[in-house]
């Protein structure tokens, strides 16, 4: 099929270079002539593992373009996958959504042409889309016959593992008020859905899957089923750092209680890793979208604002905890193991990083931060943080008063912590991840404070 994506963010171009991979036709288009220009020389502009790999695979059937008649012209399905950033009230900026559905109505023409939803954008996007596309489409293009539709495919990819996330999805959803619609998305998505093609050799398909589960809703349902999952996700790691606080004070363990729960099927055992809490672009996002919507409605949505004070409540707890540590937070070298808002992407987002070095800073302490990956963004876009830079993890212990494990990239599991106490100034470290061995940085003389377990 010939589609086009409009949006080359994260997941604009995941699902552009899966679907190119699965054998469609994808035109990408952006308003960014530099991010066009870097993808038209085969650069990827963003962090994500095997991206560029599956692109190379590809590349034959991909398209980059910053020209709307380009991509739109001979489209079959147009994924809307542009940035609903929030907005200070809460809601979602849906400019981006709004001129990308007017280029739709100026330059489709196709016979019959399958609009699809992928940003995440408020319960009713779709119909407003529908209204936006009919409008324009109706101005310009007077005595054409294209007939077109509105359709609401959510993704749920995460940054870092985007492209198994898409390639072995646990569901495809697709909601839309018309059957045809959703057929063409079924079909579309064929080769996924019954695991018809080759897998490649650097994502191997994962033993005994078979297929992916296509579910199709109402417009609304779809809508709402993307911000109903990223808010149960949300509260389920805050409802874990509750119960971790509790566990510190009693003298338990949150690591095994979080296996004694998560064994339990009803349950399940992931999205139960305690610490510093979520971050990224999503789940704040979408969990103050649903609150906003609630409030549309007349609703109080407590569960969902319970799980975003918790979540923030992490960030200033451990900087109460270094507080209590240190007594004195003036003039202390504080280092940060990570500032991506979790591992395996560069994106810093709301990460836990930036608003723990803030705090610090505000109290007067240095901070100095090694990245494996994220550290040239931070540069860039936190460029009016006073944060210091070190080039090596291992130089983030030199002289420090405290190190902070913030992001659990596994290198820092394997740092010689033998060696390193003895650089420190104070041999404390406080585990924000509840990632690292605890027995050995504990054999090596260093004082490990751990969230969610009793020191
Ligand atoms: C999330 C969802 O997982 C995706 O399904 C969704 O499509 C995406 O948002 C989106 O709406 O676009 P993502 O933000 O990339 O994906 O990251 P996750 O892997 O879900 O992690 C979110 C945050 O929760 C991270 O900061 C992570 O460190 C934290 N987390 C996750 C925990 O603190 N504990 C856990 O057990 C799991």
């Amino acid at each position: 099929m010939k589609v086009a994506i409009i949006g080359t963010g994260y997941v604009g171009l995941t699902t552009g270079v899966s679907l190119a991979f699965l054998g469609h036709d994808v035109t990408c288009l952006d308003v960014d002539e530099s991010k066009i220009s870097a993808l038209n020389s085969g650069l990827i502009p963003i962090y994500e593992p095997h991206l560029d790999e599956l692109m190379k695979l590809a590349r034959h059937r991909l398209k980059f373009t910053t020209q709307a008649s380009d991509a739109l012209g001979a489209a079959q399905v147009v994924f809307i996958a542009v940035g609903t950033p929030s907005l200070p009230d809460g809601k979602s900026n849906l400019s981006y959504l709004k001129s990308a559905a007017q280029s739709v109505g100026q330059f489709m023409a196709a016979p019959h042409v399958v609009i699809v939803n992928k940003s995440t954008v408020p319960i009713g996007s779709g119909n407003w889309v529908e209204s936006l596309v009919r409008d324009e489409y109706r101005e310009k293009n007077i005595r054409k016959s294209s007939e077109f539709s509105v359709a609401s495919n959510p993704e749920f990819l995460r940054e870092g593992s985007a492209l198994s996330d898409m390639l072995y999805a646990d569901r495809v959803v697709v909601g839309a008020d018309h059957a045809a619609s959703i057929q063409v998305l079924r079909d579309l998505y064929q080769p996924l859905l019954e695991q018809t093609f080759d897998a490649p050799s650097f994502l191997p398909r994962p033993e005994n899957f078979k297929a992916v589960h296509f579910l199709s809703t109402d417009l609304q349902s779809a809508e709402l089923i993307k911000y109903a999952a990223n808010a149960f996700l949300a509260l389920k790691v805050s409802f874990i750092n509750e119960v971790a606080e509790l566990s510190e004070k009693v003298g338990a363990d949150i690591v095994s209680i979080a296996r004694g729960i998560g064994l339990d099927a009803r349950i399940g055992n992931r999205f139960l890793q305690a610490g510093l809490g979520w971050g990224g672009s999503c789940f704040g996002k979408d969990t103050l979208a649903l609150i906003s919507t609630g409030q549309e409605y007349g609703l109080n949505m407590p569960i969902t604002q319970a799980a975003r004070e918790v979540n923030f409540r992490q960030r200033r707890r451990l900087v109460e905890i270094l507080a209590g540590e240190l007594k004195i937070l003036k003039g202390k070298r504080i280092g940060l193991l990570g500032l991506a808002f979790k591992p395996n992407t560069d994106d810093l987002r709301d990460s836990p990083a930036l608003e723990i070095a803030r705090m610090l800073l505000d109290r007067g302490a240095q901070v100095v931060a090694f990245d494996p990956i994220a550290m040239k963004r931070a540069q860039k876009e936190w460029s009016d943080v006073d944060l210091r830079y070190a080039d090596r993890a291992e130089d983030v212990f030199v002289e420090a008063d405290a190190v902070v494990h913030v992001t659990e990239w596994p290198e820092f599991r394997t740092l010689p912590y033998e060696a390193l106490k003895s650089v420190m100034r104070v041999p404390l470290v406080v585990d924000g991840r509840v990632g690292l061995d605890r027995d050995r940085l504990v054999s090596a003389g260093l004082k490990v404070i751990v969230l969610g377990k009793s020191s």
